[in-house]
């Protein structure tokens, strides 16, 4: 396969590096600066250079589309290949808000193309494994987890309502939502609390959140995002879910399972090196 990249930044070189790791090839990148066009295509061996999608269109050549641009260009990158009935890979968050997404969605169905959101933690080691395992702790009531930079955030483009569209929640807390989501087997939800707000820096984006999802299947998340947070109890996407019979986490990956006749509880570990 051939792939078109958007965007020659950080996760653009993570993707391009997926797929030269798969065989395939990366024949095309799509970035506005001259400079990192050129770094980049010569990174990976690129022979095709384009500062936008439609030029690229134009030419052909491209089975697929990776997105790796500011969100701000998740939307109309996405549509324009659709439309052109190249299958498209979007950095997530998938769009500035709902109307935009819902556009992206109606795009795939009605060209009948493939549209897939970059949430990687589903593909994850050890999330597959506890999703693997969830079944050992009975009906999961809640799930707590939280995405935050400790004394850190991003800048430039990442801290601008009008390029990005939301700050830490929809780049941080984004990945604990959708992966306390995928554990909970993809529930639709019911109602949502959510409170969002500027503590940290001078931007007009949140740094700050908190939002409680009640999902369709009787669970309750609560969900923490944060960018130059004082404190993470954990790595970044930690995860922990409470089920009527035992307790599961990621990082440290483990379950919790009661021993009844030790009359204790044992910790079962995922073993993947952390
Ligand atoms: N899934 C993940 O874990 C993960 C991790 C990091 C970033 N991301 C997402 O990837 C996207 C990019 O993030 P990043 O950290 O790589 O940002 P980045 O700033 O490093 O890269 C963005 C690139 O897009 C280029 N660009 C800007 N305007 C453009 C235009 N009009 N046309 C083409 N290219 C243009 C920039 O010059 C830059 O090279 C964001 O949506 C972010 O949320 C996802």
């Amino acid at each position: 396969m051939k792939f078109a990249i958007a965007g020659a930044g950080y996760i653009a070189a993570i993707h391009a590096q997926a797929v030269q790791n798969c065989g395939a090839q990366v024949a095309a990148v799509v970035e506005k600066y001259s400079d990192k066009s050129a770094a980049f295509a010569s990174q990976f061996g690129i022979s095709r250079q384009y500062t936008t999608v439609e030029e690229l269109l134009k030419d052909g050549g491209a089975d697929a589309l990776v997105i790796g641009t500011p969100n701000f260009l998740h939307a109309p990158q996405t549509l324009a290949a659709l439309n052109a009935g190249i299958p498209v890979l979007v950095e997530k968050p998938m769009a500035m808000n709902a109307v935009e997404a819902g556009k992206m969605l109606s795009a795939s169905h009605k060209s009948g193309t493939t549209l897939m959101v970059a949430h990687c933690w589903r593909f994850d080691q050890d999330v597959l494994w506890l999703k693997s395992q969830l079944h050992r702790i009975g009906r999961v009531l809640r799930t707590k987890g939280y995405g935050v930079h400790t004394h850190w955030g991003p800048a430039g483009w990442f801290t601008q309502k009008k390029l990005a569209g939301g700050g830490a929640m929809v780049d941080m807390g984004i990945h604990a939502l959708d992966t306390a989501r995928f554990l909970l087997g993809d529930p639709q939800p019911v109602s949502v609390y959510a409170r969002i707000g500027t503590f940290y820096k001078d931007f007009d984006v949140d740094d700050t959140g908190v939002i409680i999802v009640n999902w369709d299947n009787g669970a309750v998340s609560y969900i923490e995002s944060g960018w130059w947070q004082p404190h993470s109890d954990g790595a970044e996407a930690a995860t922990q879910l409470y089920g009527q019979q035992g307790f599961a986490q990621l990082f440290p990956t483990l379950l919790e399972l009661p021993d009844p006749g030790k009359n204790q509880v044992k910790t079962v570990k995922s073993g993947f090196k952390q």
